[in-house]
This record gives structure tokens, sequence and C-alpha cells, in this order.
């Protein structure tokens, strides 16, 4: 970030921005029986969900669909013509559809380092927008978005769907109201498998993609991808995506999040952890997987009354030394989820439309279950033109993205810094926190060995202590991570700071 744009940034608090009522109107006058026009952006993962959730409604005609790889754009031009009769138009440069004034809002599952300024340029331009989680690929990015919807009176919902699920509304109601009593800590889980994603190299890209497009507000490493896999393994590479923390973790933070009843940013953070144990899966010492994103990181994040800590794993998911996690999660392989610890009980939510109480003897209090639907959520907002009933609006995606980023800003500081168990020990037992800190390192330590990681010659890298002002948005103790709230742009794709959207 320049210097320029840092003070730009520490000049507005994107709460000042955050809960002020909005009289919005729609992008275009409307007939009553009129349909909403969309543009799905990014449309091969999870953007395959939004085009489900817009074709063959009766309210809403996806008019464009936009992808940057022409035979994705192509299969599923294709689906949405079969489904609805009409095929969309397709386009590979997403600002065709802000220049139509016709369309009334956009919907986007583009890779993390896009979703800010494809969000800012659809407000900018008058649309409403459902953006993806994490809804930033860094802080100063989600800080934009809340200021893009408060300026441009815009309806931006965070693709954080388990807000809309009746079992998870009810769960954490149910903690709000003192079911499992005073609840000061949560723990989110996000063990789940992952893969090494190839050696680093030089592999060509994909003659369908646009990687111009593609890298968008990246850095452009022409003509160079580095990955294996072309679309997906973005995910674990820095430059644009955030590990899993940043992808599965969003989901699990902000439950945990909202069942502490917690509306700011942490007073600190602490990662630790490591992108190990390939070496020893491929069975060759010298093995550099393509990923540079940690693949096991634990965030300790202190709000003062209050602590989450968030743990990241992607090896092996059951170890010997998981006992007490699995006492109170249960069962094997992938472990998902958050772990609320109340005085009278637990809350762990298992899976999105699921969730279950316990008294202090494991007992069974409560069954919560039940899914929703998140697009309706936004697509009601869109039409009432009341962003207050939203279910997850771009400043409770922020919050959840910025816990992502916060971890890996420790973490990326700390990556050179090589910690022994003992070190690592001694470092955490003086951060404050409701966990035990031993006990949870201890753990890490156990599933790295469990792996087959030798840490005396693949150590762990341990982050500083960050100290972070949760209005102003800066941390207090670290310039080297304030440097890291923003990234450099590359013109003419550029995000702008949040009092300049
Ligand atoms: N809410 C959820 O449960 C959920 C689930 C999965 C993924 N996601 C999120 O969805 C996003 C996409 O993930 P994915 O797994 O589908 O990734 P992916 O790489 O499989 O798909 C991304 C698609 O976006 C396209 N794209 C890239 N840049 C583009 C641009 N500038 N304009 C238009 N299209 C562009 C790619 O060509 C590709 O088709 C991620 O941010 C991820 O975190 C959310």
């Amino acid at each position: 970030m320049t210097r320029n744009t840092r003070r730009q940034f520490l000049k507005q608090s994107v709460f000042a921005a955050a809960a002020s009522p909005m009289i919005t109107t729609l992008a275009r006058p409307q007939s009553p029986n009129e349909k909403l026009l969309c543009a799905v952006i990014g449309c091969k993962g999870r953007g395959g969900s939004h085009i489900s959730a817009f074709a063959g409604r009766k309210d809403t005609e996806i008019a464009y669909l936009v992808d940057i790889d022409e035979k994705v754009g192509k299969q599923v031009c294709d689906g949405v013509e079969k489904r609805t009769g009409k095929r969309p138009k397709f386009v590979k440069d997403m600002r065709v559809v802000f220049d139509d004034k016709n369309i009334d809002f956009i919907a986007t599952a583009t890779p993390n380092h896009w979703h800010a300024l494809c969000g800012v340029w659809a407000m900018q331009a008058g649309k409403d927008a459902y953006i993806e989680k994490p809804i930033s690929y860094d802080i100063a990015e989600g800080a934009a978005l809340v200021a893009a919807a408060k300026k441009y009176k815009r309806i931006c919902q965070t693709g954080t769907q388990c807000r809309s699920n009746p079992a998870l509304i009810n769960a954490m109601k149910f903690i709000e109201e003192g079911g499992i009593g005073e609840v000061n800590f949560a723990r989110g889980l996000c063990y789940k498998r992952r893969k090494s994603i190839g050696a680093l190299g030089d592999y060509k890209i994909p003659a369908e993609c646009d990687f111009n497009l593609w890298s968008g507000p990246a850095p452009y490493t022409e003509p160079k991808l580095t990955r294996p896999q072309f679309h997906y393994d973005w995910h674990w590479q820095r430059l644009y995506g955030n590990g899993d923390s940043g992808n599965q973790g969003p989901h699990q933070t902000d439950i945990a999040r909202w069942g502490l009843g917690i509306n700011r940013h942490p007073n600190s953070v602490i990662a630790y952890g490591g992108r190990l144990g390939y070496q020893a899966e491929r069975k060759d010492p010298g093995y550099i997987d393509a990923g540079d994103t940690a693949n096991t990181e634990i965030a300790i994040y202190d709000y003062g009354d209050k602590c989450m800590v968030f743990e990241t794993r992607g090896l092996e998911v059951d170890n010997a030394a998981d006992a007490e996690i699995n006492k109170v999660f249960g069962g094997k392989g992938n472990k998902i989820g958050v772990i609320f610890y109340g005085t009278k009980g637990t809350l762990v939510q298992r899976e999105y439309t699921e969730c279950t109480a316990y008294d202090l003897d494991g007992k069974k209090i409560k069954d919560f279950k039940g899914g929703g639907d998140h697009f309706v959520n936004f697509l009601d907002a869109v039409k009432s033109r009341k962003a207050e009933t939203l279910n997850s609006d771009a400043f409770q995606g922020h919050l959840s993205a910025a816990l992502a980023h916060l971890a890996n800003i420790s973490y990326y500081i700390g990556e050179n810094n090589k910690v022994s168990p003992a070190e690592a020990k001694a470092i955490l037992e003086k951060v404050k926190s409701r966990d035990d800190n031993v006990a949870t390192l201890e753990r890490t330590i156990a599933h790295f060995k469990d792996s087959g990681v030798d840490l005396d010659k693949y150590p762990m890298s341990m982050g500083p202590l960050l100290k972070f002002d949760p209005v102003k948005e800066v941390f207090t103790n670290s310039p080297e991570a304030n440097e890291m709230v923003s990234r450099d742009y590359r013109k003419p794709f550029v995000c702008p700071a949040p009092d300049k959207v």
C-alpha cells in the first residue's frame, strides 16, 4: 500500500459507515411484474450455485454470464438456455455488464482477489451485489466495500449462506438467550484434508483463459503459471487466495463471531503454523509445493472479555491427541465447525444446517436443524430496498474476512521465524487467551508428527502478537503489518481506498 492511500484509509473508519439506515432505489425503474436482470460473474465452481439460484425463477433473469474462460462460458450459457429457453449473453470482461444500464444486480464468485473491485465497480454503476466470501482479499478492500454500499445506497450481501439457515439462526438465538450460560470463548475448526497442489513450476495457461483479466488487481505474472491446475488452486497462492483460513474459515469465524455477539475487529491476533507435510507425503525431502499459504494455521483472537481461536489443518485430520476435540465435536474425518464453550454447556455447529447444544456432562439439550435461502434473502432486500434485512451485509462480511487477513498477516510476518515446540510454548504461554494455548499447541504438534512432519527439519513458523485498533483498522505495534492492510494494484484494476470509492 502506498503511503498516500494508507493515510486515506486510516482517515476513514468503516465503523462510521456501518450501521446507517439506507433508503435506496433499484438500478432502474420497474413495473411490478418485470424481472430483475442480473449477471453472474465467475461461473465455474461456486458460480454454478449462483446460476442455479437465479435461473428459472419468475422474478429474475440472467442476462449475462461473465467468465474469463470461454469453455466455462459456453458450458454455462448452454445450461441456462436449456433450463430457461433463453441464452444469456456471454462476455469475458465484467465492465461490459457495469456499462449496461438494464442490469439490476450482479452475483460474483470469481477468485478472492477480484471480489472487492468487482463489487465496488458494480455499486458505482448502481448495481446491487451478492459477493462470495471472503468478500475481500485484504482488510482495506473489505472497508472499501462497506463504504461503497453506503455511498451508493446499494444492497450488498456476503456469501456466508449459513446466516440464512434457521438451524444457525435459532442456535445463535439460543446462545444469546443464555441456553448454555455465559459464552466468552469459541473455537472454530477447519480440519479439512488438502493434498499438495503439485510442484512449483512453470505451467501453460489454458488457451481459452484470458490471463490478463483473470489476474486483474493482482500482479501480472505473464506468461507464467506456477501451479499445475489453473482454476481453484489459486486459493493456496497468496497473490490471489487466502489459504483455508480465508476459504473455509470465513464461514466458521462468521458463525463464531455471531454466537459470541461480536460486531467488531479483535484487539490482537497471533498466528502460527506452516505449509508443511507435503515433503513427507511425496517422499521427497526437496519437494516444493506450488502453494504458499499455510496449510496449518492456528490463530488466537483477543476481544478483551471474549476470545476466538481458529484452527486450520490441511494434513491428516484424525489423531490420538485430538481425543478432547473428538469428544465434543464427534466423528472421524474432516471436522468443519464451531464449538461454543458456555458456563452451562457447549453448542456445536457441525453442518451448515445443523447444531446441537449439550449440558456440561455432554448430554444433548437441543438440536437445531434447517436450511434457508441466502439468495432469496438478498433478492427480498433488492426488492424492498431495505438493506437492514440482509442476513449478511458487507459490514458482516468485512469483519469475518478480516479475521483471515489478520491471522495471515501475523503468519506471513513470522514466516521466517522458525520455532521449536519448546520455543513456541514459551511464546504462547504469555499470550492472553481464554483457550489453553499450550494444549492447542500440543495437539497441533501431535498433528504434524502424525502426518510425518519432521519438525526438526521443517519447523513451524511463529507470527508476532499484533495489536490492532479495531475502530481505526490499523495495527498499533507493527509498521510491517500496516503495509499489509492493502496491496499495490495494477492499473486499471485498482480498488479504491474506502474514502475514495
Ligand atoms: N459460499 C460458499 O459456500 C462457497 C463455496 C465455494 C466457493 N466459494 C467462493 O467462491 C469463489 C470462487 O471459488 P471457486 O471454487 O468457484 O473458484 P474457481 O476457480 O473454480 O472458479 C472461479 C471462476 O471465476 C472465473 N474468473 C476468474 N476471474 C474472473 C474475472 N475477472 N471475471 C469473470 N470470471 C472470472 C474463472 O475463470 C472461474 O471460472 C471463491 O471466492 C470462494 O471462496 C464460496
